[in-house]
């Protein structure tokens, strides 16, 4: 594992530096592989990430969107992950219907959805049970609790070491979320974290040690390059 840890001077370098990595590793990928896989991540701050890639002239037949976590809502519904990046990015790109994946949350059952999604993954990575793939890239936040995906504190989903995708659980409420072992295949993990309100979580994650079920994002360990991308607000818990 690559691990970076980058302070940039604010929220406009994080994401131009966040943006830079991306392409860097779509150019990548689609070299060596001809597609590149992206797991999309929820939250307020990749937001910008996805309008400006919306300007970039990349081979968007060649590229695979999925979402590492979603909220259990319609697509349609103000809290829908997938419906953030599809306003402020993937409607805006020529990119084939069928390259976007989103987590299915129409089951009225979390299981049957996650499962559902564990299915789809199988199905286009060509793969057993058992078997895990490596995303090409998986963009991830932490919350200021130090979740990741939805990976909450102290919830059985940290535990899951058998599946591709599980149910989380924010406060009672259901999400669909990736697994880590999932997460830990990634060929490149990069997480954007911006913000005051993070420094607790991020001292605890960046610790030499710290409980795993209490600091979520300390179980993201990936075989690939794992970049931390910190704004100067959340970059003081580094100092
Ligand atoms: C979600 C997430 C979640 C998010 C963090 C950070 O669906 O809410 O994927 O893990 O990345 O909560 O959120 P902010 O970017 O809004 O701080």
């Amino acid at each position: 594992m690559k691990k970076v840890i980058e302070v940039l001077a604010n929220r406009e370098e994080l994401i131009a530096r966040s943006l830079a990595i991306v392409l860097s590793q779509i150019d990548t990928a689609i070299a060596e592989r001809g597609i590149c896989t992206i797991a999309a991540a929820g939250g307020s701050t990749p937001e910008p990430l996805y309008k400006a890639l919306v300007a970039e002239d990349l081979p968007w037949d060649k590229i695979y969107v999925f979402w590492g976590d979603e909220r259990y809502v319609a697509p349609e519904h103000p809290d829908s992950n997938q419906r953030m990046a599809r306003l402020a990015w993937l409607d805006r790109v020529n990119i084939p219907a069928s390259n976007i994946h989103p987590m299915p949350t129409g089951a009225a059952d979390p299981a049957a959805d996650a499962s559902a999604y564990q299915t789809e993954l199988q199905q286009f990575f060509k793969i057993s049970d058992g078997e895990f793939p490596a995303f090409d890239i998986i963009l991830l936040g932490i919350g200021d609790d130090a979740h990741t995906a939805s990976l909450f504190p102290g919830t059985p989903a940290l535990q899951v070491r058998d599946a591709l995708v599980t149910v989380g659980n924010k406060d009672g409420q259901p999400r669909i979320t990736f697994t880590v072992p999932l997460i830990n295949r990634a060929r490149c993990v990069i997480f954007m974290v911006a913000g005051a309100s993070k420094q607790p979580a991020l001292a605890q994650i960046f610790a030499p040690a710290a409980d795993e079920m209490t600091y979520p994002a300390r179980l993201v360990q990936p075989e690939g390059e794992l970049w931390w991308l910190l704004d100067s607000a959340a970059g003081e818990a580094v100092k």
